[in-house]
């Protein structure tokens, strides 16, 4: 959603005539796009905002913007902090450029924050927001041949430790008309994949008339659109799934085997605790149900750890999911009270760091081991690929010649590939036989001949 997010507002700013740059001490205007999702997240805000008040004093006239989750979470706290210009919440997303233009102006402070995050939003907000989005989704910052499409917003579903419903607001799905609209001109501007987006995406419902459109109905119609190669969606909700998702990924090729559906504990009384509204079993038959269905599918999820009254046993329960699941790859995070929160407000973190970590750690290397083992199978295998480009940390199998650095790529059911090949590759799909596995990376090799 950031990525998202920060990519409109990338090209809202360009086609005002501002242009990017990567250096800090160059910038007239610096954006910070913010996450509220753990107390981390927000401490590398803080802690940024606190390097670039030296840069201020040597660059009085450098304007600095804090936008989404933590501006909405925090509003006025941070604009007092003396870097600060402008706060502006995810629901003012288009608002930014003009309060720019309003501070470079009149050199004031602004903030815009959404002030009853529960409340509906009104059809004209949802407008002007559905017209930001419109008008600004060719993201030339993000990666080429690729593409997101916000499919809808905010969440209802109040998971107990989580902050997103209080800082991105209610559960909107946007229009149908609109997304296919979007990713008719996006495949025209060239873009062969898209991810549709949403918080809990397989709530997606619009009633037209009598017809109810579903998260099902949106894959089938983006990928009946020629130029689409591959659609995918993220990210799930284990609540209330339906099977017509499951087929369509089964059914229609250009609908990616890879389903990303955190189930964020084992233990039945700590879902419950969550909030999340299903069992450990229930969950489990559901991973059964997919991998009946997509036979190959790769399933993502994620993991909690330390829960408040987490109990070893309750933490065996995770790594026995994770057992029985066999997870392509697991996002496992350590529990973080957020402010405003059920679970901060009514229970006791009272699960030490040291064992957050300790068990973090274990399901993580769990996990891994079980991606290493089932990636063997990979091995001497081809695989189509759409190259992302060059390897942000080049590792094993570094390049021997300039003309073919590491190139990174990934396969539909969201495998990373890393090969060396010509930077031209980048936005193309392409084969790579695979030579090594790795419980994250699949390492291989590409010729001319693969194209
Ligand atoms: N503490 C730790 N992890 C959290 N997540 C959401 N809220 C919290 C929190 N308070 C995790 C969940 C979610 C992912 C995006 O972040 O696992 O799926
Ligand atoms: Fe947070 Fe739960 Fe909504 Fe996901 S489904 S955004 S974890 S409240």
């Amino acid at each position: 959603m950031n990525k998202l997010d920060s990519g409109l507002l990338f090209s809202a700013l360009t086609s005002r005539g501002f242009v990017h740059t990567d250096k800090a001490a160059e910038a007239d205007i610096i954006i910070i796009n913010t996450c509220s999702v753990r107390k981390h997240a927000e401490d590398k805000v803080l802690s940024h905002l606190g390097r670039l008040k030296h840069l201020k004093k040597t660059h009085p006239r450098l304007l600095v913007a804090v936008i989404g989750c933590m501006a909405q979470r925090m509003g006025e706290d941070l604009l007092k902090h003396d870097t600060v210009d402008i706060v502006a919440g995810p629901g003012q997303l288009a608002e930014v450029p003009s309060l720019i233009d309003q501070v470079l102006e009149r050199r004031e402070n602004h903030i815009a924050i959404t002030d009853h995050i529960r409340r509906p939003d009104s059809d004209e907000h949802q407008r002007t927001l559905d017209e930001f989005e419109m008008n600004y989704d060719s993201d030339e910052n993000h990666l080429k041949s690729q593409a997101f499409i916000r499919a809808m917003r905010g969440c209802n579903n109040f998971c107990t430790y989580c902050i997103v419903p209080y800082v991105r607001g209610p559960e909107i799905s946007r229009p149908p008309e609109m997304i296919l609209e979007q990713a008719r001109r996006l495949a025209d501007a060239g873009i062969q994949q898209i991810t549709l987006l949403g918080q809990n995406i397989n709530a997606y419902r619009y009633e037209q008339g009598d017809r109810i459109w579903t998260l099902a109905d949106l894959l089938e119609k983006v990928s009946d659109i020629g130029g689409v190669h591959w659609v995918r969606f993220i990210t799930s909700h284990p609540g209330k799934f339906d099977d017509s998702i499951l087929q369509v990924m089964a059914d229609l090729p250009k609908v990616c085997p890879y389903l990303h559906i955190p189930a964020q504990h084992g233990s039945d009384r700590i879902l419950a605790a969550m909030n999340r509204g299903y069992t450990s079993a229930y969950y489990l038959a559901l991973m059964d149900k997919a991998r009946a269905t997509v036979p190959d599918i790769a399933l993502a999820g994620d993991f909690i750890t330390g829960f408040p009254g987490e109990t070893e046993d309750d933490h065996r329960a995770t790594a026995e999911l994770i057992r029985k699941v066999r997870y392509k790859n697991c996002f496992i995070f350590k529990y973080s009270p957020r402010p405003g929160t059920r679970a901060d407000e009514k229970l006791e973190d009272d699960i030490s760091d040291e064992i957050k970590q300790r068990r973090n750690v274990e399901l993580l290397d769990l996990a891994n081991g079980i991606a290493e083992e089932d990636n063997k199978r990979f091995l001497g295998r081809t695989l189509e690929v759409l190259v992302e480009g060059p390897s942000k940390k080049p590792h094993l199998n570094a390049a021997e010649n300039p003309e073919n650095p590491q190139l990174i790529g990934r396969t539909a059911h969201d495998y990373i590939v890393v090969f060396n090949g010509p930077n031209s590759l980048a936005g193309t799909f392409t084969n790579v036989t695979i030579t090594q596995t790795a419980p994250l990376t699949l390492f291989g090799n590409w010729s001319p001949s693969n194209l």
